[in-house]
């Protein structure tokens, strides 16, 4: 095992509910420290791309209209296998399917707004750390 970083959203549809405590809470009390994080609202054409791997599928539309349908919170996460651990606090993409403990059973709606987003392996991981964090950014957080 080795220390990592991962990259994480609060999905909009969590920042609405005033959930983003409930989702860093349930992230640190995993063993995931934030090390990066900031509000923004994701325009439509970084949604895209962010998601430009699931540009065919029949909800594409659908989920660019939720990831820009109001602020989100985009974060880096710094632990013990980060990519893995995160992807299990989060819990499976439907949350009727998550777990139970995990962010998209406790905060989830359905399917598509499931309140959150965590990279699914090291080389996304660092292109989606890039894609909303400078290296000036990260850089004046280390510690
Ligand atoms: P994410 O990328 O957001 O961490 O989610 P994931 O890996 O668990 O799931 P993925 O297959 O990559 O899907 C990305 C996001 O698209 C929305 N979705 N909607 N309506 C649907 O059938 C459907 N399927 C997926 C969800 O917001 C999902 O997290
Ligand atoms: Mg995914």
């Amino acid at each position: 095992m080795a220390i990592e970083r991962t990259f994480s959203i609060v999905k909009p549809d969590a920042v609405k509910a005033n959930k983003v405590g409930t989702v860093v809470g349930l992230l640190e009390e995993g063993g995931l420290t934030v090390v990066a994080q900031k509000m923004i609202r994701m325009t439509d054409a970084q949604a895209k791309e962010f998601y430009g791997v699931h540009k065919e599928r029949p909800f594409f539309g659908d989920l660019v209209a939720f990831m820009t349908e109001g602020p989100c919170v985009v974060q880096v996460l710094e632990g013990e296998n980060a990519i893995l651990r995160n992807r299990e606090i989060m819990g499976a993409t439907n949350p009727e399917e998550a777990a139970d403990g995990t962010i998209r059973k406790i905060v989830g709606t359905n399917i598509e707004r499931n309140a959150c987003h965590g990279s699914d392996a090291p080389e996304t991981a660092a292109v989606e750390v890039a894609f909303f964090f400078s290296g000036s950014e990260l850089a004046a957080l280390a510690r």
